[in-house]
């Protein structure tokens, strides 16, 4: 990367492209000029030169020539769109004008930094842009610190996005982005952006089901294997907002930050420091299949936690036995996961305080007697004895009015003085701004993992925001929104830092809480509550488009599955589960022998392609719905590869086309599913032809290279 300060020249360069921008002679405006394939650094000085000479030849009455070019566009000037920082001056003032103060480039183990520090020239307020370029990776992340350096007066943040990512100026802007909400994330929506804006975001205090802060931009023709595709997203588990902007002729500007509008300004102190969630942006050349291998490789490099490590097959006891939990039947469960081949069981909710139901218990971390008279202990050391590691549900953030911890405190929650919040789930989300509450957590949970000997936590978090006062405090109110986020991720930390050996499960009532924010901290996903295989196919394809395999957690469940009551063979929901990270969460004492006997020998078989799945390259093969479409992965040295093939309906008496694979060596042999040698170069031309019959019908199909 370069910044030269003499031409304002800033270029960018990642293994397979290059990022450029300038900074403005007079005004001191960072201007994009370029983000595509590689280019040189005379190429960005000659984009530099005509850009502002194209800009400057604009006529410019109504309008900022500049408008949507900008890199990061300030509130008041010539600024006609949304700016990415807004900030409230004594006495009303909204406008800032900057100068460019210093640069600094930084280099650490892979990759480099560059810093502009600007600094408001009639203000005492300096804005820090970072960008971050990999050596491994085409991925650039942006980040942005403000510093009010009056010793006086405190500001208001109105606004502070991570960055705003310029896409060229093209005559169609269609835009992909995932939406859904509770049992049915990550749906892939597809939109043209028109002349004026478009605004996803989350304003409930999560990262929400209801849309996955990601979006994806090309020109309406770029498929799964062509095309060119700006992608982006945020690295942050509570409220955001995404807002595409463009006008008649112009690029999309794309900002992107934390927060949302309406929550109220983020007072800032003298001499406080705001630094934003990174916001990380990629450009892809191949369509959107190379778009997710890039985001997946970038994801296991630099923001999972110990990602090469192989996830167990997990017991969940959640959909097995509800809230019904007590020691008997969990070992008796425990035992036979452990005789199916599981890893990992995990207790779900239902163990502590006075939990019969929902009504009651959350925030009284103690083991309910009743249930478990012993304590957890007995439960621990025999999931221990058959070989398993046990893990744990908590749900952290909240408390039931009916607990004795809201007896206690129930100036904990978010309330406004002198009125009822109001309950979801008949429950409250606990100030996790407030340091003492922070504090308390992180002991209740510390003083859980070090008396248990536990292996895993899956954190979950039930309820949106509501009532968001903090009548104690007022002033603090503005900011609950962010160190909500920031307290969570706070306990989290020290909880990982104090006890190693825990692995994190990442879960919101589902995917509402799925984000690169959460996962450099967490260990793996769960992406929904909806375990039905077909609606899971959908909600599977659309997380795949930003997170990897290895982060999402899978369960074969019961039928009819309680969400919409279908039908579908075990075969089919365990082909759909080992598409990620396998899991188990049906009442196996309702078992058959025959039942056991199938999910025994997929068990056996999902170990011994697990390293496949999960830290091999996916490849969407189709989508679901479609007849037979599949998904495949390929290990990095292309030597084994694994396609689940799916159809979910026959239709007339036709056999599956051939579906044609991806990644493979195309002069390699690969013998198939321990039969047949095929080049690979047959493989990917032509495809493979699953013989599979009737609705619901599936196939795992292994390939390797020969040497
Ligand atoms: C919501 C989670 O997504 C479920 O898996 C389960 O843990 C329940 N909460 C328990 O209340």
């Amino acid at each position: 990367m370069t910044y030269d300060a003499d031409t304002g020249l800033l270029l960018l360069d990642t293994p397979h492209t290059s990022y450029s921008a300038y900074v403005g002679r007079e005004d001191d405006i960072p201007i994009h000029t370029y983000w595509g394939p590689p280019i040189t650094a005379e190429d960005a000085a000659y984009l530099a030169t005509s850009t502002a000479e194209r800009l400057a030849s604009q006529w410019a009455c109504f309008r900022s020539a500049a408008n949507r070019h900008e890199e990061y566009p300030l509130d008041g000037g010539l600024q006609f769109g949304r700016a990415a920082l807004s900030v409230e001056f004594p006495g009303a003032v909204r406008t800032i004008e900057w100068r460019l103060a210093r640069h600094e480039i930084t280099a650490g183990p892979g990759h480099q930094e560059l810093a502009l520090w600007f600094e408001a020239r009639h203000q005492e307020l300096t804005v820090t842009l970072y960008y971050r370029v990999y050596d491994d990776s085409d991925v650039i992340d942006r980040s942005v610190v403000v510093r009010n350096d009056s010793t006086t007066d405190a500001v208001d943040v109105h606004r502070l996005d991570s960055a705003a990512w310029v896409t060229p100026e093209q005559p169609r802007h269609r835009m992909t982005h995932l939406t859904g909400r509770w049992a049915a994330e990550t749906q892939v929506r597809r939109t043209d952006l028109t002349d004026g804006h478009l605004v996803l975001e989350s304003r409930r205090g999560i990262t929400s089901h209801h849309a996955n802060p990601w979006f994806a931009i090309d020109d309406g023709t770029a498929t799964e294997e062509s095309g060119r595709v700006y992608s982006a997203t945020l690295h942050w588990s509570g409220s955001w907002r995404m807002l595409a902007q463009r006008e008649l002729d112009e690029p999309a500007q794309v900002l992107f930050g934390w927060g949302h509008e309406g929550f109220g300004p983020r007072r800032l102190e003298p001499g406080e420091v705001l630094k934003t969630p990174v916001s990380s942006g990629l450009f892809t050349a191949d369509g959107f299949g190379a778009m997710s291998h890039a985001w997946h490789e970038y994801a296991l490099r630099h923001v999972l936690p110990n990602s090469g490590e192989l996830r167990p097959v997990l017991f969940n006891s959640w959909e097995a036995t509800g809230f019904d939990v007590d020691e008997a039947g969990q070992r008796a469960l425990a035992r036979q996961a452990a005789d199916l081949g599981c890893e990992l069981f995990v207790l779900d909710d239902g163990w502590f305080g006075r939990r019969s139901g929902d009504q009651a218990g959350l925030g009284d971390w103690w083991v309910n007697t009743g249930r478990f008279p012993r304590g957890l202990k007995p439960l621990i050391d025999e999931v221990h004895a058959l070989g398993m590691g046990f893990g744990l549900w908590i749900e952290p953030e909240m408390v039931n009015p009916d607990s004795d911890l809201y007896r206690a405190h129930p100036e904990w929650t978010y309330h406004y003085a002198g009125r009822e919040p109001h309950t979801m789930r008949h429950q409250l989300v606990l100030n996790l701004a407030r340091p003492d509450v922070a504090e308390w957590v992180f002991g209740e949970l510390d003083a859980l993992l070090s008396a248990n000997d536990i292996q895993f936590v899956k954190w979950d978090m039930n309820r949106p925001f509501t009532d968001t006062g903090w009548p104690e405090q007022p002033d603090r109110q503005g900011r609950l929104w962010l160190d909500h986020v920031t307290g969570v991720y706070g306990v989290i930390d020290a909880l990982r830092r104090k006890h190693p050996g825990v692995a994190f499960e990442a879960c919101s009532g589902g995917g509402g809480r799925v984000d690169f924010g959460i996962m450099a901290r967490t260990d793996q996903f769960w992406p929904s509550d909806n375990t039905d295989a077909l609606d899971r196919r959908y909600i599977q394809h659309g997380f795949s488009h930003l997170y990897p395999a290895r982060t999402m957690s899978c369960w074969v469940t019961d039928l009819p599955t309680f969400i919409n009551k279908r039908r579908v063979p075990l075969s089919y929901r365990f082909h759909v589960a080992m598409a990620g990270v396998l899991g188990i969460g049906g009442d196996l004492n309702a078992w058959t022998a025959e039942e056991t006997e199938e999910a025994r020998r997929l068990i056996a078989q999902y170990k011994e392609i697990r390293h496949i799945v999960q830290h091999g390259r996916l490849h969407r093969l189709g989508e679901p719905g479609r007849s037979a479409s599949a998904v495949q992965y390929v290990t990095a040295d292309q030597k084994e590869s694994v396609v689940l093939v799916y159809q979910e309906a026959q239709q007339y008496d036709s056999n599956p086309a051939p579906i044609r694979l991806r990644g493979l060596a195309p002069e390699g042999g690969y013998r198939v599913d321990g039969g047949a040698v095929l080049s690979g170069a047959l493989l990917m031309g032509h495809g493979i032809t699953p013989q599979l019959t009737g609705d619901y019908a599936s196939t795992l199909i292994r390939l390797e290279l020969l040497a």
